[in-house]
């Protein structure tokens, strides 16, 4: 008989919900359907560089499907490959890869399942060309990474930033206010758009769309006329405005990916209120929508993808992340998504809804029509 595997597991990049979903399923069906040992690694790779481990027996992760964060704690600083060392006030970058083998050997680990964003799948593959079996989950609220149709934490954060532009809502109305709700997201409007959408947003700025300050006023302008006295904007962090630049919130000189976005809505209010004299209010959501008890759909969709996660590690199908494709669960090769963002495609049936719905987009519906016909061309 086989000796039962040894799976490691790990959670890495920016936290949101719905990572102990895939972690409890990972060790539940590790244990249940294949009796295999699984050891958790703290702080994502942090833990395999400096040998910070736990067992997870079936205790270990009893009671935490609900819970928001990870209970192994994570990093997006911890680049096996590119490790920060502060010498001197001054950082200095070490490539600790081998220590990663080492730890991964002496563990007497048959695989490894990492849970995180495109940095950490690009670390997984950098790790599978040493000889580590990785296999990947694909998590992150931002919903861009490539060759998925949909990441775990997206759905949760959704709901959050949706909750909020309802009760930004009746404000905006009592006071007859312009109110700019910034979203995060990176350079992919996939979680403005959703929340702009199922908030009942007027106008809906993403990254993908470069906004023309005068339409988006034009639009202020005519809800007013027409006796709608507020506006909501919803704007993604990573929006700019045409023939401008994105804004950034700081450099994290030790993150493989060193700019944080934020605060283009500030730029964005103060120019509408300069040119249309409308008190016009900023809220920015930010790390709020990672956090809380993951939805129903984004615990489901963990849990499908921790279980087969297990399934292709004792089938020893490394190399491979888990992905959604419509409503199956499938897996494509690791070296496919890491280091890339799948953006939101201007012919999304989500930009059409929101045109025929009236949402401004930033721009005419012509340039829309113009910049899709650009891109198809491209394509
Ligand atoms: O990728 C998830 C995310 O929340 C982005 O939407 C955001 O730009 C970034 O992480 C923020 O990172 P940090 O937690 O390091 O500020």
């Amino acid at each position: 008989m086989n000796k039962p595997m040894r799976i490691g597991v790990l959670t890495g990049g920016g936290d949101c919900p719905g990572l102990n979903a895939v972690l409890r399923a990972v060790v539940k069906t590790a244990i249940n359907d294949y009796g295999m040992t699984v050891i958790g690694f703290l702080d994502g790779y942090e833990g395999l560089i400096l040998n910070h481990y736990t067992t997870l027996e079936k205790g270990s992760v009893s009671g935490i499907l609900s819970r928001g964060g990870t209970v192994l704690g994570t990093s997006n600083q911890a680049n096996p490959f590119k490790y920060p060392i502060l010498q001197q006030d001054t950082y200095m970058y070490l490539d600790r890869s081998a220590e990663v083998v080492a730890n991964y050997e002496r563990l007497g680990l048959d695989g490894l399942i990492a849970i995180g964003g495109d940095g950490t799948h690009a670390a997984s593959a950098g790790l599978g060309k040493l000889g580590i079996n990785v296999i990947g989950v694909p998590k992150t609220i931002d919903n861009d990474l490539v060759g998925t149709d949909r990441t775990f934490g997206y759905d949760s954060a959704l709901v959050t930033a949706t909750e909020a532009i309802d009760k930004l809502h009746t404000t905006a109305q009592s006071h007859h206010r312009v109110m700019v709700v910034e979203v995060m997201g990176r350079y992919a409007g996939w979680l403005a758009l959703g929340a702009g959408l199922a908030g009942g947003g007027d106008i809906v700025l993403i990254p993908e769309i470069p906004y023309d300050i005068d339409v988006i006023c034009d639009q202020v302008r005519e809800r007013n006329r027409l006796g709608k006295n507020f506006s909501i904007i919803v704007i993604g962090e990573g929006a700019k405005p045409q023939g401008g630049e994105i804004v950034v919130k700081r450099i994290v000189e030790t993150s493989p990916d060193a700019i944080r976005l934020g605060g283009i809505s500030y730029q964005l209010a103060a120019q509408i209120e300069g040119l249309t004299r409308l008190e016009t209010r900023v809220t920015v959501l930010g790390h709020l929508v990672r956090g809380g008890s993951p939805t129903p759909f984004d615990r489901l969709l963990a849990t499908r993808f921790g279980c087969e996660a297990v399934h292709l590690a004792a089938r020893r199908q490394f190399g491979r992340i888990v992905v959604l494709k419509g409503d199956e669960v499938e897996s494509i090769p690791l070296e496919q998504v890491g280091g890339r963002t799948r953006k939101v495609p201007l012919d999304s049936p989500l930009i059409k809804a929101a045109l025929s719905l009236g949402i401004c987009m930033g721009v005419t519906r012509e340039r829309i029509e113009e910049m899709t016909a650009e891109q198809a061309a491209m394509a």
